[in-house]
């Protein structure tokens, strides 16, 4: 018998043949002795477990929840919200909501909107999650490698595993909020470390030496789109962390890559050694990223998907110095990364800009207004044309902030 199977009093059958344990806390939520919704959430857990394979439940550090837009749950996940009575026993944060707390009317949000929204934020702080909605809730509390997460939103997924070399799934916004409120995810997929090996190799060709973050986000636009949901493992490119963010969150979305490796930049590649021989090899050239990058006129420019680090948004105040926006330029950021660099916010807005936190440019309806946008962002360049009907234009940072001060567009 395995360790873990010790004093195991109930068996989940995961698999035929395969039990999955809960220890004796695990027995007692589940049997109602802690609170009917805190049953409710083990039941959740054992339920996904059984689906996935798990063979047992592993403790949490964090979680990230999403179904926070009341755009995308509505009345009955509202209803679904407010019926649970439990608080979260770690640290779990938002993703991003359809309105800037605070700041809606800016926007022109509609009332009704802002008050269900509200709503839905009053449900979650009932619940004891931070009122913090984020894609990139790394910058907000310390993640480090080996940590066991329950994360939901695709690019944060793909920044823990990959560039932290943290363990997630992407989670279902019940099964984060599940997680958070017991402190403990299913074990399964990307939490063991037999799952976490590449399965193919980007071999990048380019001559270009300085690469931006913009063309790293293309090339993750282009490299989802090859790859699916493998696991590639890059070589030829030296990312730095708001390219591996940007590299990262455009492989999520044009494919379902929740983890990549990069030779001899990312942890897991550095330091695990893994056997690539026998590896199919996919070659990816300049050109390929190159026609990406296009010229045509935008009435918008947005940056911040994933939303903005310090260092990003120290370099488009830098871009603005004495400039003045002609075409609006929406920033987005986590508001505990806003509120640690005011000085810097207050100087990209005086050039006219606006920094907004809680929401971001494909969750909110203000880009809906814009026929076409610029954008930094791979991810971004394919969710714009669907979730706000526009045209997207991919450009570097510079180039976005040139545009949003120019006549030329
Ligand atoms: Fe974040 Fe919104 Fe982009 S959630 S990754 S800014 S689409």
């Amino acid at each position: 018998m395995q360790p873990w199977l010790w004093g195991a009093r109930t068996t989940f059958r995961a698999r035929p043949g395969e039990p999955m344990y809960l220890d004796p806390e695990d027995e007692e939520i589940l049997a109602g002795e802690k609170g009917e919704t805190r049953q409710r959430m083990m039941e959740l857990l054992v339920a996904l477990g059984k689906v996935f394979g798990a063979e047992r439940l592993v403790g949490i550090k964090s979680a990230q929840v999403s179904g926070a837009s009341y755009k995308t749950i509505g009345e009955y996940g509202l209803a679904w919200l407010s019926s649970l009575d439990a608080r979260a026993v770690v640290p779990a944060v938002l993703n991003p909501i359809g309105m800037p707390r605070g700041r809606w009317k800016e926007l022109g949000i509609d009332p009704e909107f802002a008050a269900n929204q509200e709503a839905v934020i009053a449900a979650y702080e009932r619940l004891g999650v931070k009122l913090e909605c984020t894609c990139t809730p790394y910058y907000l509390r310390k993640t480090s490698f080996g940590d066991h997460l329950a994360w939901s939103e695709s690019s944060a997924v793909s920044y823990a595993n990959s560039v932290i070399g943290a363990r997630t799934n992407r989670e279902g916004g019940p099964g984060a909020l599940a997680a958070a409120l017991i402190g403990k995810t299913p074990c399964y997929g990307l939490h063991l470390e037999r799952n976490r090996k590449p399965h193919l190799i980007i071999e990048v060709t380019s001559d270009e030496k300085d690469w931006s973050i913009a063309r790293y986000g293309a090339l993750g636009y282009h490299a989802g789109k090859l790859v699916g949901n493998k696991i590639p493992y890059f070589r030829g490119i030296t990312p730095d962390s708001d390219q591996l963010k940007a590299l990262g969150a455009a492989m999520a979305a044009t494919g379902a890559v929740a983890l990549y490796h990069v030779d001899n930049v990312t942890p897991e590649a550095k330091n695990t050694g893994y056997d690539l021989s026998g590896l199919e090899v996919v070659s990816v050239e300049s050109a390929e990223i190159d026609r990406l990058f296009t010229k045509i006129p935008v009435d918008a420019v947005a940056i911040g998907c994933p939303h903005c680090s310090p260092a990003e948004l120290h370099g488009i105040a830098g871009l603005l110095e004495g400039k003045s926006v002609i075409r609006p330029l929406y920033v987005f950021a986590a508001q505990g990364i806003i509120d640690k660099n005011l000085k810097t916010v207050r100087s990209i807005e005086r050039s006219g800009a606006r920094v907004f936190a809680d929401t971001c440019m494909v969750v909110s309806p203000v880009m809906e207004r814009y026929p076409a946008i610029m954008v930094n962002s791979g991810k971004a360049l394919a969710y714009v044309p669907d979730m706000c009907g526009a045209i997207a234009r991919i450009g570097s940072i510079e180039e976005c902030v040139e545009v949003a001060t120019s006549q030329s567009s």
